[in-house]
């Protein structure tokens, strides 16, 4: 372990050991409309790039989703297939646990509500639920710091690849963020398209009473990397922190990123 700003590294093991998938999802508990911040703010521009009419492809994977679905809810119209995929079980097992509808399981139906009105309730939410629970066929364990993320399994090359909070959580220094956007870049097919959400300038995050280390990286560094990684960076939006958020973490805003392999 090595430390970032006085917070040690918190590798992926740490992750399947300490992250609690239902202290996490209590931020999600929301109606997204009642407030501005992250949620709405990631769900409207996740809208706006799904439903632009540009984006349709065969196949999406999600790196890094932990517990959750919010991000490929828009991506559902899109795709005919979903891989979701996170280095903890636990998080595994909360996703599959909703795609089966178990008892108990996170109640996602708000969000997806809020999703269905961005969309002028084209869809209602039990079509959406039921085209996620049919679409998504995968929930593979994966680590983003191998050259191949799903090691030992092959994942044939897909036409978006979506990573929210993920990288900068899995990566401890830029040559390793970097590797990542290399290995990323490889599961695309030439023209396939990388959606991140992240944090700037952040490094470290608290979940209830764990504090977990992330790479702290300004919209420059992280534009530049992509681009040496053989990506156009077609969009970025940034939303500030609040003070709110600021009490448990020190990151200074979200963004949103859309951008192509070349
Ligand atoms: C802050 S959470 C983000 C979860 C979700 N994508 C979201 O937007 O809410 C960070 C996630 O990265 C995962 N993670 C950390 N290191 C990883 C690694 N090396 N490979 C894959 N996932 C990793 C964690 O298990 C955790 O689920």
């Amino acid at each position: 372990m090595s430390d970032s700003n006085g917070v040690p590294f918190t590798d992926g093991k740490f992750y399947e050991k300490n992250f609690d998938s239902k202290e996490y999802l209590k931020s999600f508990d929301v109606y997204p409309s009642s407030y501005e911040g992250f949620l709405p703010f990631m769900l409207r521009h996740l809208h706006n790039t799904f439903s632009s009419g540009n984006l349709e492809g065969k196949r999406l994977i999600d790196i890094g989703s932990g517990p959750t679905i919010y991000a490929i809810i828009s991506a559902s119209r899109c795709f005919e297939e979903i891989v979701l995929s996170d280095i903890a079980d636990g998080n595994r097992r909360e996703i599959e646990k909703w795609l089966k509808n178990e008892k108990g399981c996170f109640n996602w139906r708000p969000i997806i509500q809020f999703v269905c009105e961005l969309e002028g309730r084209s869809r209602s939410p039990e079509e959406v639920e039921r085209r996620l629970r049919k679409i998504v066929k995968q929930v593979l364990r994966c680590d983003v710091l191998l050259e191949n993320p799903f090691h030992p399994l092959k994942v044939e090359p897909v036409d978006c690849v979506l990573s929210s909070l993920c990288l900068e959580a899995a990566c401890k220094d830029q040559g390793t963020y970097r590797r990542v956007l290399r290995s990323i870049a490889a599961l695309l097919n030439p023209g396939g398209v990388l959606v991140l959400l992240g944090v700037l300038d952040q490094s470290y995050y608290r979940e209830g009473k764990q504090t977990f280390s992330t790479l702290a990286l300004s919209q420059s560094a992280i534009e530049e990397m992509l681009t040496d990684q053989g990506f156009t960076v077609k969009q970025v939006e940034t939303l500030p922190a609040t003070e709110k958020q600021k009490k448990s973490c020190d990151g200074n805003a979200f963004f949103y990123l859309f951008a192509q392999k070349k």
